[in-house]
């Protein structure tokens, strides 16, 4: 036991201290880089990684991170999905066009909850409300969300995409100019069931939020809001198997088993017999979810599956953290444990890396990777 502890007190120094090393201040913002290696900017859901583990620390940090992921809001509401480019040095003058999952009022949330401080979230309150009304004018159709690149997903590379992207992947220099320069049309999007399962929970946060704020009627306004997309995501996703599938933008749905089957659970969505079921025979089945270091992002019995293929097969501690707070929400304490303890498990074989193959725990990827220190937040919940 005491072994145990110390062991655990060594993984969350490690944290810390990667997070302490990432830091970057760029014209008067203090944010977290991913990896000192790659990924040299703010990314959005990056920083809300980023600040949702901070808060446990470093309140101040966490909620800096965020005020300055914030100011690169546009005049739209738009946030992009990665923002304060440098080169040799110098600050260039734009963003991108495309935004990420919309996780920044889940940690604002989170960092609240933690420091209490009022002035924070009077701050960014009108700066998210306008964010989250983007995201309903531009974003939604019939009640769930679609995304308009595979970068936008955060998923860049998934299997999803694969016969949807109008530009594909190894069009580099195309997809650089859709992403970066304005007036070239993006036409390919999704309809997906992680963005509105992460959307659906934003919006309750913003319930509480404005509840906290003494903004009854905006209170109001969000749940209501949040419920209606939690049951569109049934009314559109949901399949005869009782799953739950992300839709092509002719609204087909894309049948293959990855780890957004688990996403309505992040949103409270499914009963609880249907989360049982789900559980049950799909993420503790060793054929799909339940590989040595779980989970991988596609499901080893497809034939997509590729073990070290970036996000069409490989672990990431992000989707574990979302995986294991659905879990607890549907009070699948045991299993949550074992995902924490196995996804330890990997880090301690490899350190803190952008990804891991599910199969043996090799680590992948970016070296010292910011996210990946969401298991202190893990950790510390459970
Ligand atoms: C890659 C990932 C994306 C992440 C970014 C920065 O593009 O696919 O999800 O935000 O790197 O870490």
């Amino acid at each position: 036991m005491k072994k145990q502890k110390e062991g655990t007190s060594a993984v969350i120094a490690a944290a810390r201290e990667l997070l302490k090393k990432n830091r970057r201040t760029l014209s008067g913002h203090t944010f977290t880089i991913p990896s000192q290696y790659e990924y040299r900017h703010q990314w959005l859901w990056d920083s809300c990684f980023h600040a949702i583990v901070l808060r446990h620390f470093d309140a101040k940090a966490a909620e800096k991170e965020l005020i300055s992921l914030m100011a690169s809001q546009k005049k739209s509401g738009m946030v992009p999905h990665e923002s304060k480019y440098t080169l040799l040095g110098t600050e260039l003058p734009y963003t991108s066009r495309i935004t990420q999952p919309p996780l920044i009022a889940r940690a604002v949330l989170d960092v609240y909850s933690k420091s209490r401080n009022r002035k924070f979230l009077i701050d960014v309150f009108p700066r998210l409300q306008l964010y989250h009304k983007w995201l309903e004018d531009r974003r939604e159709v019939n009640g769930v969300l679609k995304v308009v690149d595979s970068n936008e997903s955060g998923e860049d590379n998934s299997v999803l995409w694969d016969d949807e992207l109008t530009i594909p992947l190894h069009k580099t220099y195309l997809r650089w100019l859709t992403t970066y320069v304005p007036f070239f049309p993006q036409k390919a999007a999704i309809k997906s069931v992680k963005a509105t399962a992460i959307y659906a929970d934003a919006l309750h946060c913003m319930a509480e939020m404005a509840m906290v704020l003494g903004m009854k009627q905006y209170s109001n306004h969000y749940k209501e809001k949040s419920e209606a997309v939690a049951a569109a995501m049934t009314a559109v996703f949901k399949q005869k198997d009782g799953l739950y599938y992300s839709r092509t933008n002719k609204d087909k749905p894309i049948p293959y088993k990855t780890n957004s089957l688990f996403a309505p659970m992040f949103a409270g969505v499914l009963s609880k017999a249907e989360a049982k079921k789900l559980v049950g025979e799909h993420l503790l089945n060793e054929k799909e979810f339940w590989t040595p270091f779980p989970i991988p992002t596609v499901a080893i019995s497809e034939p997509k599956f590729s073990a070290k293929g970036y996000w069409r097969g490989p672990m990431w501690i992000n989707i574990n953290w979302m995986l294991h707070r659905a879990l607890l929400r549907y009070g699948f304490k045991a299993v949550a444990a074992e995902l924490l303890e196995k996804t330890i498990a990997a880090v301690r074989k490899s350190g803190f890396r952008e990804y891991y193959n599910p199969l043996t725990g090799e680590g992948l990827g970016a070296k010292q990777f910011g996210w990946s220190t969401l298991i202190m937040d893990m950790m510390l919940k459970n």
